[in-house]
């Protein structure tokens, strides 16, 4: 049974068959093969989210099958059934889970309990999907309608700046050392990586640097990457955070930094005028609307993967 809990559950050669399938569901949207017809997925969500509800839904419906989406405080997980009898259950209803929820060792036990492919729909540690979507959104931009989408992430530079250790920044780190590119995280000294990511990375041979100086980090960029201060769960801590990561804010002349034809990428929702500002949410290189759009493409192409994987 296969299972994306982690971007490197995918290996470098499956990640190309994932974005080459997204750019082939994305240039025959509507008119492509359904491999879920007459299944159903399940999506278990502890979170709000907008987009990858919604591009899982539809995306879902749009390779033939049918999406059931369960919010955790209505189904009795909420009050207390334990994540293996739940996942046992469902088992017996549908094919596939979709999750999204704070520890990520909630959906190892999923994976192991419940006999269906399982997929991270973010939890506190990693944010697989997001991270797929946002490399085949520059990928597809270098490469053109026709190049090799791995190749042309080969040896570029990410610049990671502000809260560098929590999700986005742990998905950077695996994501962007299977795709082959230099990841450079630039946030205090206190949000440091942690030991987990640490390891994983050294396990998978993803290099990556940590610096507290944005300026140093977002030099030769390729791609300037941020995402929210105080992320879902965090909402008390937020304006202790605004004090902390102000200098790693993505201004226009921070961007204007980077290597010529950078882009300005966040996985979304923003806050305008905290991790960045509204002239760089405004600014031609930033391809926000992209990224949320390909969650859905890229999305399509893992499910289409894991369903032929099954067994
Ligand atoms: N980027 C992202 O995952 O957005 P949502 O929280 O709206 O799903
Ligand atoms: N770091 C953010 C990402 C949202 C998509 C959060 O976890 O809230």
């Amino acid at each position: 049974m296969r299972h994306f809990l982690q971007e490197t559950d995918f290996s470098r050669a499956e990640a190309g068959q994932v974005f080459a399938l997204a750019r082939r569901f994305k240039q025959e949207r509507g008119h492509h093969e359904k491999p879920l017809a007459g299944q159903t997925w399940a999506m278990i969500f502890g979170k709000s989210s907008t987009r990858t509800r919604v591009s899982f839904e539809v995306g879902i419906h749009e390779l033939g099958g049918n999406p059931l989406f369960l919010n955790t405080s209505d189904i009795q997980i909420g009050r207390g059934e334990t994540i293996a009898d739940t996942a046992r259950v469902l088992s017996r209803f549908v094919h596939g889970l979709i999750v999204r929820t704070h520890a990520q060792s909630d959906l190892s036990d999923l994976a192991a309990h419940g006999g269906l492919p399982v997929v991270n729909a973010l939890t506190d540690f990693l944010h697989p999907c997001q991270i797929y979507a946002d490399a085949f959104t520059a990928a597809e931009r270098w490469a053109g309608p026709q190049g090799d989408l791995l190749a042309a992430l080969q040896g570029r530079k990410v610049a990671f700046l502000g809260d560098t250790s929590f999700n986005m920044a742990n998905s950077w780190i695996l994501g962007g050392g299977l795709f082959g590119m230099q990841v450079v995280l630039a946030g205090p000294a206190g949000h440091k990586p942690g030991k987990e990511i640490e390891d994983l990375a050294k396990q998978s041979g993803a290099a990556f640097r940590f610096t507290s100086d944005p300026l140093e980090a977002v030099s030769g960029a390729d791609i300037v990457y941020t995402d929210v201060w105080a992320s879902m769960g965090q909402e008390n801590e937020a304006a202790e955070r605004r004090n902390r990561l102000r200098p790693y804010q993505v201004t226009a002349k921070l961007f204007a930094t980077a290597n010529p034809g950078a882009l300005f990428m966040h996985c979304l929702p923003a806050h305008a005028g905290e991790e960045v500002t509204q002239e760089v949410l405004d600014h031609p290189r930033c391809v926000i609307f992209d990224e949320a759009e390909n969650r859905l493409h890229v999305q399509k192409a893992i499910l289409a993967m894991l369903a032929r994987n099954r067994g």
